[in-house]
């Protein structure tokens, strides 16, 4: 674990459930948030990923529980809601991270399963968590939601067709929640990522090509789930207390808009 994570102390003792938690970028923002004193539920489908990133968080002396579910199911989430909540309550963090199916596929061969399971894994997946964990967010008037789209949600690239319109999907879906739920005193952000360097890209992308897609952003580099894991505890935080409805763009620069 990073030794060098940033701090507000305003999250201890806090509550988070991290969608997509077992890995990548979600499990870095479980790290980081752990570090700062939230008690972290970490969820994902493979129990051994789970179990890994819940016996780093417990070894740096941070809380976690590891919570299995297919966020594609209401039912699954829902049972995961229920282990949550009888373990600590009612989270106050909700990182809805869970996703997939960016790799670049010909639209007009795209079979109407592919467009559907892309949808289910990442906007309908992103409705059903929300849904499940939000009314007793509302009903102790407070939380932080953050969601995760993708720069592909923003403007034309290569990924693949359902889940370009997937992610723009979540950025209005999380806009609309920030809209509704603003006088609950919920907070609802969501992130925009590009090219950030998970353990999946590293083993997908030779270091030549990584060196490329690099020079495309200002910044001159590909992202680190570091970067992402820093937005989302930022937008958790207080610090953030007047930020609702924003996308933010974690692109080294390429911005969308
Ligand atoms: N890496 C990037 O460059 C990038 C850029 C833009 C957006 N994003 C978005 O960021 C999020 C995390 O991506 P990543 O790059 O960190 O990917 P990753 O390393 O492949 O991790 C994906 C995570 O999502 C979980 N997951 C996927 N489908 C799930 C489901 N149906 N139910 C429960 N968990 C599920 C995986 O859990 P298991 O493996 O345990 O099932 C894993 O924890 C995704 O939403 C992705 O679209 C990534």
């Amino acid at each position: 674990m990073s030794g060098n994570y940033p701090t507000y102390p305003d999250l201890a003792g806090k509550i988070a459930v991290v969608t997509g938690g077992s890995r990548g970028i979600g499990a870095e923002t479980a790290r980081m948030l752990a570090r700062n004193g939230v008690k972290v539920a970490v969820n994902g489908r493979d129990q051994a990923a789970i179990d890994k990133v819940v016996a780093q968080i417990l070894a740096d002396g941070g809380e976690a529980i590891g919570v299995r579910a297919d966020t594609t199911g209401s039912a699954a989430i829902e049972k995961m809601r229920q282990e949550v909540v009888q373990t600590w309550g009612v989270p106050h963090i909700l990182a809805v991270f869970a996703g997939s199916g960016g790799e670049p596929a010909p639209t007009l061969e795209m079979s109407e399963e592919r467009w559907r399971s892309v949808i289910d894994a990442n906007l309908t997946a992103t409705f059903l968590v929300t849904k499940s964990f939000l009314p007793g967010m509302v009903e102790q008037k407070r939380g932080s939601v953050i969601t995760m789209a993708s720069s592909a949600g923003r403007l034309p690239s290569p990924a693949s067709a359902p889940y370009s319109a997937a992610k723009a999907g979540i950025i209005m879906l999380s806009r609309h929640l920030a809209n509704d739920l603003g006088k609950f005193g919920i907070r609802v952000n969501c992130i925009a990522p590009s090219s950030i360097l998970t353990e999946k890209m590293q083993q997908q992308m030779p270091l030549e090509q990584q060196q490329q897609v690099a020079k495309f952003f200002p910044l001159q580099r590909l992202g680190q789930p570091y970067d992402v894991a820093a937005t989302a505890v930022f937008l958790a935080s207080d610090a953030a207390a007047w930020l609702t409805g924003l996308t933010i763009d974690v692109a080294g620069g390429r911005i969308s808009l």
